[in-house]
């Protein structure tokens, strides 16, 4: 048995033929407090390895999971965790918002989202996205019993437990990065974050909680969830790797959301008034959601 290190590793993996399956790489950390971050450190590259062969693999004849062109012609999603294979600029949002303003709000926003942050400012980041993993997990949950499609039921309920499971997830990082005692102290309540979060992004939440039928609250999941599809796709390339790999999670969960969205509101809103009334509120929403970014971009955070 040779001893290499752990980034050799991986090139080797990939660079010997596939043998027998058995045990090839046997890890050994001599830490066990740092367990859990070796383990973790292990995962990432997979990860990466993972979501590169998935970019690199040509698109099926069918499906692409995630993957849309319009509301209108929707294809089927299939969740999956750990590889990034979603983008943001197949969704309706980036379609309402044509290609100059998807562009600008990728020259605008881009930049705010990479820039290098310590833990606190890191902290108090994933704090504001906190606010909203967990204002949907609220929301859907009311709109839940109001539902009457089984079918819509049932992507409700995925989309509860994964955005609890986002929540979870920037509350989980943020403690990794200043401590519980610094969380619980100043990021008691996963609804609210003091400062660094402009009024408007706390408007959107309203809003979202006010849609009160079937055409508004699909508009929502899947405007939303695309321009957080956006900011997670932003921060992706400039974060730690542990944050990395979580994000994957996400943002895999995410394109699922934007998708069970998108494909309800072709199957079920399908009336004239309905499909106005889903138009307006596109409208509305990606208006709403200018003013977050802008808000943003002017933060603390
Ligand atoms: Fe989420
Ligand atoms: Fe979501």
């Amino acid at each position: 048995m040779s001893k290499i290190g752990s980034a050799r590793v991986f090139d080797q993996l990939a660079a010997e033929p596939r043998r027998d399956p058995g045990v090839r790489i046997l890890g050994v950390s001599p830490l066990n407090a740092l367990a859990g971050d070796v383990e973790r450190n292990r995962r990432t590259p997979l990860a990466g390895i993972r979501g590169a062969a998935a970019r690199l693999r040509p698109p099926p004849s069918g499906a692409m999971p995630g993957r849309r062109t319009t509301a209108a012609s929707p294809r089927h999603a299939t969740p999956s965790t750990g590889d990034a294979v979603w983008s943001w600029t197949d969704s309706r949002f980036a379609q309402l918002l044509g290609e100059r303003g998807a562009t600008d709000l990728a020259t605008k926003a881009v930049p705010f989202f990479r820039r290098e942050r310590g833990p606190e400012e890191l902290a108090r980041l994933f704090a504001v996205f906190r606010v909203g993993e967990h204002h949907a997990v609220i929301t859907i949950g009311d709109w839940l019993k109001h539902t009457e499609a089984l079918e819509v039921k049932e992507g409700f309920a995925r989309l509860i437990w994964h955005e609890a499971r986002h929540t979870i997830i920037w509350t989980r990082r943020m403690r990794e990065l200043v401590g519980t005692r610094v969380v619980e102290q100043h990021y008691p309540d996963p609804r609210r974050v003091e400062g660094g979060a402009s009024p408007e992004y706390f408007r959107l939440w309203d809003e979202y909680a006010k849609a009160d039928s079937l055409a508004r609250r699909l508009a929502y999941i899947y405007v939303v969830d695309a321009w957080a599809g956006f900011a997670y796709t932003a921060c992706l390339e400039c974060i730690d790797p542990v944050t990395r790999w979580h994000l994957q999670t996400i943002l895999a969960d995410e394109g699922f959301h934007v998708s069970f969205g998108e494909e309800m509101a072709a199957k079920y809103v399908t009336g004239g008034k309905e499909r106005e009334e889903l138009a307006r509120e596109e409208e509305k929403i990606v208006g709403i959601l200018a003013n977050v970014t802008d808000g943003f971009l002017t933060s603390e955070v």
